[in-house]
C-alpha cells in the first residue's frame, strides 16, 4: 500500500470541482496509456483568467487527488499562468506522490493544457 500525504488523502476523499460544465468554452480530455484511466477537464474563460473550472476523473485515488489540486491551482489564473502549472508542481503541492504514483500526476496538468488549448482554437481571433 503506498504512502499518502495528508493532502493526497484529503484531495482523494473531498475532491474539489468535481463535475462537468455545460457550454464549456475548453474541454481537454486524456487518457493515461499505463493504466487506462481517463481525465476531463472543463474551463470557463473570462478576461483571459479562469473564471470556472471542473473534471471528471475516472481514475485511481491519486489521479483524483491530482485531479482535485490542478482545479484549485487554475482557478482565477491567467492562461498563461495556468499554462505554466506543470505536473511537478501539483505533485509537489500535493505534498508528493508514492514514486509508483507518479505517473498518475502526469494527467492533471496536460488535461487542463488541453482545454486551454481548446478555448484558445475556439475563439481564435475574437
Ligand atoms: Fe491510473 Fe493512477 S493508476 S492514473
Amino acid at each position: 500500500m503506498p504512502f499518502y500525504s495528508e493532502k493526497v488523502m484529503d484531495h482523494f476523499l473531498n475532491p474539489r470541482n468535481v463535475g462537468e460544465i455545460k457550454n464549456a468554452d475548453g474541454i481537454g480530455e486524456v487518457g493515461n496509456p499505463i493504466c487506462g484511466d481517463m481525465m476531463t477537464f472543463y474551463i470557463k474563460v473570462r478576461d483571459n483568467r479562469i473564471k470556472e473550472v471542473k473534471f471528471k476523473t475516472f481514475g485511481c485515488g491519486a489521479a483524483i487527488a491530482v485531479s482535485s489540486m490542478v482545479s484549485e491551482m487554475a482557478l482565477g489564473k491567467t492562461l498563461e499562468e495556468a499554462m505554466n502549472l506543470t505536473n511537478s508542481n501539483v505533485a509537489k503541492a500535493l505534498g508528493g506522490l508514492p514514486s509508483n504514483k507518479i505517473h498518475c500526476s502526469n494527467l492533471g496538468a496536460e488535461a487542463l493544457h488541453k482545454a486551454i488549448e481548446n478555448y484558445k482554437s475556439k475563439f481564435k481571433g475574437e
